[in-house]
């Protein structure tokens, strides 16, 4: 809901616990009023009669109180905006209108020398507390081409407070999305990537506090961005106490694009949320807005999948993809995918990437009979894809060395023996259409994993006048190449996943419908990565395998079948293991976990979810909650002392209400459950196990 008051100049976007206030003053400066809890109209006019706080030397008037800071006049913050002529820089903003168009404000600006339109979109939905914010920044004159050195999507300021805490979520490949809290100074801080995806290091997401918010209590603001590329967050302490965050597109502000007169440029979505039911309120709300606006078809459940990754590595031929198909079907998985290697002359990770053909030694009838034994087994069929990159051993390079991101005269730098193929240009989007569109016409594929293993370093572009566009063209050509792939093959989904998460944001979940956890599938160092993954993206999108004991990938750890699936299954389960080594005993039970993992599915994949406990040595555990139904998966990782690990206090459920185990047939008192909590019988190392509730 938009109420706009104060003769129009004062608008309020409220969702179901929170609003959202801007007001434009009598000299036409947009400010940002409130972030918080739901106020009137009439509040808002109140906020807005307070007037400009006491000035003082050497500070502006205007830094920290306006709606989207930019570069230009009397200001010292980051600016969100910065553009430039070869005469002009920065800009000089006057009011042209604002207009409400259903759930979203638009308020346009413009500035008169450059020729130049700058409309802020606020949305803020019926059924949720998320703001959506972006840009669109339009050349109208028809002066010189204008430069976009940075249009960051939104600034978000939040009211002064004591003792600011910053949460992020930070990592590397095998560790991504690891929870940290720090407390936050004076200055900035910044994240990003300067890599040209998302990138392992950092989820493009932060949270803050200021009075000592828990898990299920207290005050805490986020935001999200939604860019597959560079980015950058930058949260800045000014020194007044007030906190901003601006955040967008690219990591510099060395340029993103150039605009032509009539040319325009749209940001991508950076989301902020207010909730004061703490870091578990929010993740739920976060989860919900992302179930119902971001990831397509979420209504739809994730299948089980099997991957042979782990397992096979590129050492894979038709015989044996069709000995695990058998034995993954007879476990229960419900979607056998072909990963890296079944095309081209990929049989290391030196040669073929670029060559979407079957590789004529390992399927010499192309894939379609193993789809069709894969179909025929009642199991739908995937497959693995790089696009984005090419091998220099490959037919693709051969015939086209100028396809790919490079300097001239200067060396293609490889890693993992592979080179990027400049998206940006229309014959390599052209090329990719072709190929993708004729492999998912000829194959019956119902699942595509769309890996990036490499991040740019060569960034070039020769002959073209301003190369450093392709940062931001190859994100909007990978997001339109999807976009055409999904129109055209609707009942396909899609899989982000680069080297694990190394792209996993906003922007690409509003194309995927699962993303790639990350590589490690140790089942003890998920559940940090998962607890981190949580915070902002929901179960229903988090793939997660079971793999071999003693895990190949990382560590050589030995764990149970047990803690093992307990653990994927808090995910979209996969089974990643060589089933061609497992003894019936393990494949006789994988069967039963992957039977409990489908009843508990509704609720893990769409219901609310709690983390109970975090992943910080003994006990952790979440649980889900769905109508009358509960379930609570807890892992121990070591027992001290001989001591009983702790009771598990539950979330969510109805304290007068009584709850059945489904499994024991014990019953438990809601109320009891919600103070004393639940025994879950964990003993020893590395226990794990699933309680089943149902309001009796
Ligand atoms: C990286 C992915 O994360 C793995 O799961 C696997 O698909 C390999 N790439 C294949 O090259």
């Amino acid at each position: 809901m938009i109420e706009s008051v104060g003769k129009g100049r004062t608008w309020v976007l409220s969702g179901p616990t929170s609003s959202y206030a801007l007001h434009l003053t009598d000299d036409d400066d947009l400010l940002h009023l409130h972030w918080g809890p739901r106020i009137s109209g009439a509040d808002a006019e109140a906020l807005a009669a307070q007037g400009p706080p006491p000035s003082w030397p050497f500070e502006s008037q205007l830094d920290g109180r306006e709606e989207y800071p930019v570069e230009g006049g009397p200001r010292f913050v980051r600016p969100a905006l910065s553009v430039r002529t070869p005469e002009v820089r920065g800009t000089e903003w006057c009011f042209a209108e604002a207009a409400v168009y259903g759930d979203e404000l638009r308020v346009r600006l413009a500035d008169a020398v450059h020729g130049l339109d700058l409309t802020l979109h606020h949305r803020m939905r019926d059924d949720t507390d998320v703001i959506e914010r972006w840009v669109t920044v339009t050349h109208t004159g028809d002066g010189p081409d204008l430069e976009l050195l940075r249009a960051d999507a939104a600034a978000w300021t939040l009211p002064r407070r004591d003792g600011w805490r910053l949460s992020q979520l930070h990592g590397r490949w095998a560790a991504e999305s690891l929870l940290v809290r720090s407390e936050l100074t004076y200055g900035e801080k910044v994240i990003g990537s300067r890599r040209g995806h998302t990138g392992h290091q950092h989820l493009p997401w932060v949270a803050l506090d200021a009075e000592g918010a828990t898990e299920e209590r207290g005050e805490v603001y986020g935001c999200a961005l939604g860019w597959s590329g560079s980015w950058r967050i930058s949260v800045q302490q000014l020194p007044d106490g007030v906190v901003q965050i601006t955040g967008g597109v690219g990591h510099d502000d060395s340029g993103l694009l150039r605009l032509a007169p009539g040319q325009s440029y749209t940001s991508p979505v950076f989301a902020g949320l207010w909730s004061d039911k703490g870091f578990g309120g929010a993740s739920r709300a976060w989860h919900a807005w992302q179930l119902a606006h971001v990831v397509p078809d979420a209504a739809a459940e994730r299948p089980v999948l099997y991957n042979s990754w782990e397992a096979t590595g590129f050492d894979i031929s038709e015989k044996q993809q069709r000995a695990l198909a058998r034995r993954a079907a007879a476990m229960g998985v419900e979607l056998f995918v072909v990963d890296d290697a079944w095309f081209g002359q990929r049989t290391s990770d030196r040669a073929g990437l670029g060559d979407w053909t079957p590789n004529p030694e390992r399927f010499p009838d192309g894939l379609g009979p193993l789809a069709d034994e894969v179909h025929g087994l009642g199991m739908q069929f995937g497959i693995w894809v790089e696009p984005e990159m090419v091998n220099a051993d490959s037919d693709l390079y051969r015939a086209h060395p100028d396809w790919v991101q490079h300097h001239p005269g200067r060396a293609r730098i490889e890693f993992r023996n592979q080179l990027v193929l400049n998206l940006a240009r229309e014959d390599v989007q052209e090329y990719l259409w072709g190929q993708l569109d004729g492999l998912l016409s000829s194959t019956p594929v119902d699942y595509v994993k769309w890996d990036f293993n490499r991040c740019f370093t060569d960034a070039g572009w020769p002959g073209e006048d301003y190369p450093q566009k392709l940062w931001v063209e190859h994100v909007h050509a990978l997001y339109a190449l999807l976009d055409r792939l999904r129109a055209a093959h609707p009942s396909v989904a899609f899989e982000s996943c680069s080297g694990g998460g190394g792209r996993i944001d906003l922007g690409i979940l509003s194309r995927t419908d699962q993303v790639w956890t990350s590589d490690n599938t140790d089942p003890l160092d998920r559940l940090a990565i998962q607890h981190g993954f949580t915070q902002l993206h929901p179960a229903r999108v988090m793939a997660a395998w079971v793999t071999d004991s003693p895990n190949v990938q990382l560590n050589g750890r030995f764990s149970t079948l047990r803690f093992r699936f307990v653990s994927a299954m808090a995910g979209v389960l996969g089974v990643g293991g060589d089933l061609t080594e497992w003894t019936e005993e393990e494949l006789a039970e994988a069967r039963v976990w992957v039977e409990l993992y489908k009843k508990i599915r509704p609720l893990v994949q769409h219901g609310e979810l709690y983390r109970l406990r975090a992943p910080e040595g003994g006990l952790s555990a979440v649980q889900y909650v769905k109508g009358d139904e509960s379930v609570v998966l807890a892992w121990l990782q070591a027992q001290h002392y001989g001591e009983q690990p702790p009771r598990l206090r539950l979330r969510g459920i109805d304290s007068a209400a009584a709850y059945e185990d489904l499994d024991t047939g014990a019953l438990h008192r809601g109320s009891v459950l919600l103070h004393h909590g639940l025994h879950t019988g964990l003993k020893g190392d590395m226990d794990a196990t699933v309680i089943r509730l149902r309001r009796h």
